[in-house]
């Protein structure tokens, strides 16, 4: 079982990014556990490393024992929510520490629009390139995602979507074994 920490841009219940998350961890149960780190995190304040809080060090203990990490990114104004780049920012902190070094990272999203989070997403790997993470090429997952894609059930009601899904998932899983393990 390969552990994946799966970093939702979003903070609002009815995220289809995060239902989009929890439909890949349906489709990829038999190989993979996902944990959902909470990202609702103080914005980014050097000052606050004198005491850091709770929940910024609850998410770089995650990010310390996963083998794998997903964004699922929302797009805003085509670029990423402040919600991800603050996550990144305390992530990449104290300096010599960044919890993104070496690891194997993907990048997905989705969004109600037809350019699926493109925009988005070719801002968030060039931030996580300077992290040295280890960011999938591909595939890329840009899914623009109509009403009712996914079901009350976590199904993915589209045939070719699904599939397309399931060969993400496994891709990620070759990623993943493929990168070398640094500091775990
Ligand atoms: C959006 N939305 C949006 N969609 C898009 O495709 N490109 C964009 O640039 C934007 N910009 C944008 C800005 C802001 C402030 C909001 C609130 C929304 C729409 C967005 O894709 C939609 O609200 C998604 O449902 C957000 O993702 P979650 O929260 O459902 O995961």
């Amino acid at each position: 079982m390969r552990k994946i920490a799966v970093l939702v841009g979003s903070l609002r219940r009815a995220s289809i990014n995060r239902t989009l998350a929890h439909a890949l961890e349906k489709l990829g149960k038999d190989e993979f556990t996902f944990i959902y780190p909470d990202l609702n995190l103080p914005l980014y304040n050097d000052d606050l490393w004198e005491n850091p809080p709770a929940s910024v060090l609850a998410l770089k203990r995650d990010l310390a024992e996963v083998d794998g990490i997903i964004f699922a990114t929302p797009e805003f104004n085509r670029s990423i929510p402040a919600v991800l780049k603050n996550a990144i920012d305390w992530g990449s902190r104290p300096y010599g520490e960044s919890s993104w070094t070496g690891k194997p990272i993907s990048v997905i999203g989705a969004s109600p629009g037809r350019i699926g989070t493109a925009a988005a997403q070719v801002g968030l790997r060039s931030v996580l390139v300077t992290q040295n993470a280890f960011v999938m090429g591909q595939p890329e997952v840009y899914l623009a995602f109509p009403e009712g894609l996914i079901d009350g059930d976590l199904a993915v009601t589209d045939d070719t979507t699904r599939d397309f899904l399931k060969e993400y998932l496994a891709r990620f899983g070759e990623w993943i074994d493929k990168m070398p393990k640094l500091g775990k």
